[in-house]
């Protein structure tokens, strides 16, 4: 970031669910020994308070409530639940909501030294002026096949076609919210990896960051 102090860079990592970010997140972090946050943590750990006290999803000054005091716990099966996926889902429209996790987000993209942030709104919203900002997306088809790879690789019972109605609605969600929508900005690069594995899709990745990394630093 551009405060004259040489630090290491920021880079933002947006896209939907299943596309491929994380991954290509937690790569990159360690490739250039940055730290990293894995912003949908910070609302799935709304959703599981809000769901163990059994509070209303639908209702918006219970999801700030359960803002209150959302340590995580990454390592907790039950934050990448469907029921906390959905309640994440939802909650996270609300402007309220995204606002009580900002400070947090913000402070972890600015700290001395660079960061590697990956979310929905990165590039828009949380750390406009990082140094490399990368759109990662996949059609909605491949998506629904990693999710059920996944779900069924922990053992639970999922189906396809459920799990693609459920991509389809959580993207409409995203991308259709008022506040901070899923969409990449105007100076980010964008990444399908719709047809690449995983290896690929991080070697890609780190290509496009090297490329714009090189091309600023002068
Ligand atoms: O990748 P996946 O969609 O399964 O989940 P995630 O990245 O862990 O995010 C969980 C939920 O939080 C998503 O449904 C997003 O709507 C929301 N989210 C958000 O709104 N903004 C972020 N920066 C990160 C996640």
């Amino acid at each position: 970031m551009s405060d004259g102090k040489k630090t290491g860079p920021v880079i933002a990592v947006d896209g939907p669910a299943a596309s491929g970010k994380g991954t290509i997140a937690r790569a990159l972090a360690e490739h250039f020994g940055l730290p990293h946050m894995d912003t949908g943590m910070l609302y799935r750990a709304v959703a599981l308070n809000l769901w163990r006290w059994g509070g209303d999803p639908a209702q918006e000054f219970e999801a700030l409530r359960a803002c209150d005091g959302a340590a995580f716990d990454a390592s907790d099966p039950e934050l990448r639940s469907e029921p906390v996926s959905k309640i994440a889902s939802m909650i996270s429209a609300y402007p309220s909501v995204r606002a009580a996790l900002l400070k947090r987000q913000q402070d972890f993209a600015s700290r001395e030294g660079g960061a590697v942030l990956d979310g929905r709104d990165i590039g828009t919203v949380i750390a406009p002026d990082a140094d490399v900002k990368l759109f990662v997306t996949a059609t909605p088809e491949i998506r629904a096949e990693r999710r059920l790879k996944e779900l069924t690789g922990r053992g639970m019972n999922a189906h396809y076609e459920d799990v693609l109605a459920d991509i389809r609605a959580r993207d409409e969600r995203d991308s259709g919210r008022e506040v901070a929508p899923l969409k990449p900005s105007d100076d980010a690069l964008l990444l399908d990896t719709s047809e690449l594995g995983p290896d690929q899709a991080v070697a890609k990745a780190l290509q496009l960051v090297d490329e714009r990394l090189a091309s600023t630093a002068s």
